[in-house]
């Protein structure tokens, strides 16, 4: 399309408005499903916004069902692990995959645009929580996991609680880049998720409210100094407003260490 010359000025102008308001629109949704508890120093809360995205509707309800439809007859066969006390994660099952339906992996390489900067690996993490499951607070290790995570969510809306750390414990350097965890000076352990105490009362911490069908990328100072946890069933409340939460997959890519 040849698009004359003097037309070209009001034109660039039309675009650039909508990309602005669009931009304060989706910021303004944004920060309507964030919550700040404690006391949030500044700068922290600065980075923290930046390091803690969150994208509505990032898949269409089609595209939902055509990643589940892909999912359900593997996991179907697995069973609900409930038992191990001293796990992260209880009520769930979970399964990794490398090849995808072509439509398919065309989400996941949006994903990998808009949050990454490079490459994914190659496995993605696929977590399915039962209704009464629950992710308790924790770190991923640095050892696993590089410095961002995303997840999709499938099926039902869920809040998530990020609780900033003690930095000293974690030895993680809020620029970002971490050195590996360790508890209590040892050797690091081969723990997939860490679980410090972080005690509400002295920390301050943001809940999410994560829709189906978003996308939330945490990075950097969200993913190394802040522990995230998805509310259990009776928690699952957003600004006093109850959050059902019934079954939810979530479809997580992270980078390499
Ligand atoms: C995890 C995790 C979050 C999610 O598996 O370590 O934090 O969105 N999952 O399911
Ligand atoms: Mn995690």
């Amino acid at each position: 399309m040849i698009i004359q010359n003097r037309r070209l000025p009001r034109i660039i102008g039309q675009i650039l408005r909508r990309c602005h308001r669009q931009a304060v629109e989706s910021n303004a949704r944004k920060d309507n499903l964030t919550a700040y508890f404690g006391k949030w120093p500044e700068t922290e809360q600065t980075e923290f916004r930046q390091h803690m995205r969150l994208i509505t509707d990032f898949i269409s309800e089609p595209e939902e069902q055509q990643l589940h439809e892909e999912i359900e007859p593997y996991m179907s066969r697995l069973r609900y692990e409930f038992d191990h006390w001293d796990d992260a994660i209880h009520g769930f099952r979970e399964t990794e995959r490398k090849k995808w339906f072509p439509k398919n992996r065309e989400i996941l390489e949006r994903v990998r645009q808009v949050a990454f900067d490079g490459a994914i690996m190659p496995y993605v993490h696929i977590l399915d929580l039962a209704p009464d499951g629950v992710i308790k607070p924790h770190v991923d290790s640095t050892r696993y996991c590089g410095n961002t995570i995303s997840g999709i969510s499938l099926l039902s809306d869920s809040v998530m609680r990020l609780v900033r750390t003690d930095e000293q414990r974690y030895q993680q350097q809020s620029s970002g880049s971490a050195t590996e965890p360790t508890a209590q000076g040892s050797e690091p352990d081969a723990a997939y998720r860490h679980q410090p105490e972080v005690p509400l009362g002295n920390n301050f911490y943001a809940d999410i409210l994560l829709p189906r069908r978003s996308l939330y990328i945490m990075s950097h100072t969200a993913r190394y100094n802040f522990t995230h946890e998805i509310l259990a069933k009776e928690h699952s409340q957003f600004q006093g407003t109850l959050v059902p939460r019934t079954r939810r997959i979530s479809i997580i890519c992270r980078n390499e260490p």
